[in-house]
C-alpha cells in the first residue's frame, strides 16, 4: 500500500464512523484533496475539491484522487474528469503531447476534448461530472 493511499484509507474510515467527511487540507493542483460537502457515507460518489481554477493553467492537466487518476479537460460543455483507464481492455491512457491520448496497452487514441475514441464510437474514456464552486473547481468521482 503507497504511503498515499494509506492515510485516505484511516480518514475515510474515521469519516464513515462519524458519517461525513471533512475537508483534510488545503491542496495544491494535482494532489488528493477529499472534501465531501455532501452525502452520506455510503454514498457512491464523492465531491472532491480539485482546487483552485486559476492553478489549472495548463489542460489536460493529470490529476490524482485516492489511487485513480484522471486528466481534467476542458470540454465544450465545461470540465470533465477524463479516467485514465482504458475502456478496451483497462491500459493505461496517457498523455504523450499530441492532440490526442493514448493507451499503453493497444495504442487506441481517445479525443482530448471529451474522451471519445475516433473511429470507434462504442469506446469512450469514462467522464465525470466537473463544476466550478466560487472558482474551485469540484469533482464527482467514485467513492474508491
Ligand atoms: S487496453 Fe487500451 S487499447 Fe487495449
Amino acid at each position: 500500500m503507497s504511503m498515499l493511499i494509506f492515510p485516505i484509507l484511516i480518514y475515510r474510515k474515521a469519516a464513515k464512523l462519524q458519517g461525513l467527511y471533512a475537508m483534510t487540507s488545503k491542496n495544491p493542483k494535482g494532489t488528493v484533496s477529499l472534501r465531501q460537502v455532501s452525502g452520506s457515507a455510503r454514498s457512491k460518489k464523492v465531491r472532491v475539491d480539485l482546487g483552485d481554477e486559476s492553478s489549472f493553467t495548463t489542460l489536460p492537466a493529470l490529476v490524482k484522487v485516492g489511487d485513480a487518476s484522471y486528466f481534467l479537460v476542458r470540454a465544450l460543455d465545461g470540465y470533465k474528469l477524463l479516467w485514465t483507464v482504458c475502456p478496451h481492455q483497462g491500459g493505461e491512457i496517457m498523455d504523450e503531447g499530441g492532440d490526442l491520448f493514448v493507451c499503453d496497452g493497444h495504442g487506441w487514441q481517445y479525443e482530448k476534448s471529451g474522451g471519445s475514441c475516433p473511429g470507434r464510437p462504442d469506446f469512450r474514456m469514462k467522464a465525470f461530472l466537473v463544476t466550478v464552486q466560487e472558482n474551485r473547481i469540484v469533482a464527482l468521482v467514485p467513492d474508491e
